[in-house]
């Protein structure tokens, strides 16, 4: 019968002695036999080592554990998810070689293996005899309450002991199930707990951090339970976290019963590997999280090629992580990974898979680039409608245009460019294209994957910045948009700030903004406020077209109805779109069909 945890220098004569600990069994009537504790105590006092035993609910010895002085590393027990609203059905009967409480490493794993119940037997010093029993159990917490969810009893004289935990058991099992039947009315979002380990001098930005992090979990389906902060001097490389903060982490997570542990910023694999492995929880970075609010999002062909070309990027060096994490850090939400990829594919699979994302991606910019040629032809100028995630793009491109692109109060809703012609009331014929949302730190994998996307801004003749005036992180979002900007490399091309969602703040703070940025301020859902911001737009493009020198504007100074101006561009695209998507499903399964017979 395997002894588990640490056994360096231990003796056969005592090696043996743990060995027949898995003859002895315990009712669930009792926190402890004489005989066990005889046995344990016995360990204990000669080898100066804690030592427990592991106990089902019918009284059989599942596991027997040896460990040093102060602490017991109890072996894998197989992971639990939080949620299930069940204890494990096991018991942890252990020594303590001096008159102490339960300590924080038998909280942790109280907390984190979902014990029904842990049970210390002191030693009394110098003496092979028991001295006095501490005991700790899980407490069900409902939402929102800061009540811990461990309780702890003790000390009792051994010589006193006559606890009977059975009927605690039972009552606790049935508390841990009515709350997760109570939860799942609620809601049936994956719950998760949002992590901050952030370094000192970025300190003041962590509220702001918080906040975004928050809508994008919300955007990606997540219920956000609890929230973590550490700032730190130094960062740890390994596990991000320092060892006390993890712990602390691990309890809070089964306390508020959270699945996931979403990181704020990215986790390297190593750290990622490191922290599924310490806190046993699923990992997320805030990469990830977009990624998979993306792969949620994405309509277009193009789109779907891209998210998973980038998931899959993100994927490849969290495959050389080869434990069991692994499905800890590459599940997604929802169990989505990316696009049909099982999680044990190979990196070898993987690197192909992405070769040939590439090869299709590449060929559809091709595709693209054609029919931007068609279009320039027509010599119709573009508007590319650019700005941060959620300020008002598809509102303002519907509004402009009169469409039904969809506009949602959820990060991200567009992704996938699209473009709308309007005539301006002088006559001049505009197309109007909405873009993929910015947002800041863009994943370098994304970035990589989304520059395609811009393809098409970098052929416009104005760029419509457009701000939500009444986020009280306006300036910062000017800022990423600004950085994205030159780094995508569209800084020579007009631009207007268009602060929208204007209807929200006060006028004179409306006035105040537009003059400081020498933009417009609007609000995309009153069409009565875009009329300055057609003119301003016919202002900045009409020197570089061949109109009337009579002003346009002032000749035909009436608004025609964007109803009757606006056209899709492209209709037939949803067509050749389907055509194109089943041609590459039947190359896919070929060539998959044709790696496996070579496997
Ligand atoms: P992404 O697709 O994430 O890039 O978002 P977006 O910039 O296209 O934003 P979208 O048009 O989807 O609008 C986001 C939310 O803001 C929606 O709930 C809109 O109804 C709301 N919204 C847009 N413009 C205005 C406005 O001028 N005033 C107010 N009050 N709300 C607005």
């Amino acid at each position: 019968m395997k002894v588990y945890g640490n056994l360096t220098g231990i003796r056969t004569s005592e090696l043996r002695a743990l060995e027949a600990l898995y003859q002895k069994r315990v009712p669930l009537d009792v926190l402890t036999t004489p005989e066990l504790t005889r046995a344990l105590v016995h360990f204990s006092h000669h080898s100066g080592r804690q030592c427990g035993v592991l106990v089902d609910r019918a009284g059989k010895v599942h596991f027997v554990v040896g460990g040093d002085a102060s602490k017991l590393d109890l072996p894998d027990v197989g992971r639990m998810r939080a949620g299930d609203g069940r204890l494990r059905g096991l018991r942890l009967i252990h020594t303590h070689l001096y008159d102490e409480p339960l300590t924080q490493d038998d909280l942790v794993d109280l907390s984190k293996l979902r014990l029904d119940l842990i049970v210390a037997i002191c030693l009394q010093p110098g003496r092979e005899r028991a001295l006095s029993v501490y005991y700790g159990h899980n407490v069900p917490v409902p939402d929102g309450s800061n009540e811990p969810s461990t309780r702890t009893y003790g000390p009792i004289p051994y010589a006193q002991l006559d606890e009977n935990p059975a009927k605690l058991i039972e009552g606790l099992e049935q508390e841990f199930a009515r709350q997760r039947s109570a939860r799942l009315r609620v809601s049936t979002a994956e719950r998760a707990m949002i992590v901050q380990a952030i370094a000192r001098r970025d300190a003041l930005e962590a509220d702001e951090r918080l906040r975004e992090l928050e809508e994008l979990a919300r955007t990606a389906g997540l219920q956000i339970v609890g929230r973590l902060r550490q700032i730190r001097d130094r960062v740890d490389p390994k596990t991000l976290l320092g060892r006390g903060k993890l712990d602390e982490l691990v309890i809070e997570a089964m306390r508020l019963d959270a699945d996931i542990l979403l990181f704020d910023g990215n986790l390297t694999p190593a750290q990622a590997a490191g922290i599924a492995r310490a806190t046993e929880l699923r990992i997320l970075d805030r990469t990830q999280l977009i990624l998979d609010i993306f792969a949620q999002r994405a309509e277009s062909r193009d789109g779907k090629l891209q998210v998973e070309l980038a998931q899959m990027k993100y994927l490849l060096p969290r495959l050389a992580q080869s434990d069991d994490s692994l499905s800890r850090l590459a599940g997604g939400i929802g169990g989505r990974g990316p696009g049909e990829t099982k999680l044990e594919i190979g990196r070898r699979r993987a690197r192909e898979r992405i070769h040939r994302l590439e090869k299709q991606l590449k060929e559809l910019s091709r595709q693209r680039k054609q029919r931007r040629a068609q279009r320039e032809r027509s010599d119709l100028p573009l508007v590319s409608i650019i700005g941060y995630t959620n300020a008002g793009k598809s509102t303002l491109l519907n509004a402009l245009t009169a469409s039904d692109v969809l506009a949602e109060d959820k990060l991200f809703a567009t992704l996938d460019t699209r473009s709308r012609r309007r005539r301006l009331p002088s006559g001049l014929e505009i197309i109007f294209s909405d873009t993929v949302g910015f947002i800041r730190d863009l994943p370098r994998e994304l970035f990589a994957a989304f520059r395609a996307t811009f393809e098409e801004a970098a052929e416009a003749d104005l760029l419509l910045l457009v701000l939500d005036a009444s986020d009280p992180s306006l300036e910062t979002h000017l800022r990423t948009t600004e950085k994205l900007i030159d780094d995508l490399e569209l800084n020579e091309i007009p631009r207007l700030i268009v602060l929208n969602k204007s209807d929200l703040i006060p006028s004179v703070e409306a006035a105040r903004l537009a003059y400081e940025h020498d933009g417009v301020a609007i609000s995309a859902l009153d069409r009565s406020s875009l009329d300055v911001l057609l003119e301003r737009i016919e202002k900045i493009l009409r020197p570089s077209r061949s109109l009337s020198p009579l002003s346009p504007w002032e000749a035909q100074p009436q608004l025609e109805k964007p109803e009757e101006q606006a056209a899709p561009l492209e209709q037939d695209e949803p067509q050749q779109q389907e055509q194109a998507e089943a041609e590459e499903r039947q190359s896919r399964e070929a060539q998959e069909a044709q790696e496996e017979r070579e496997e």
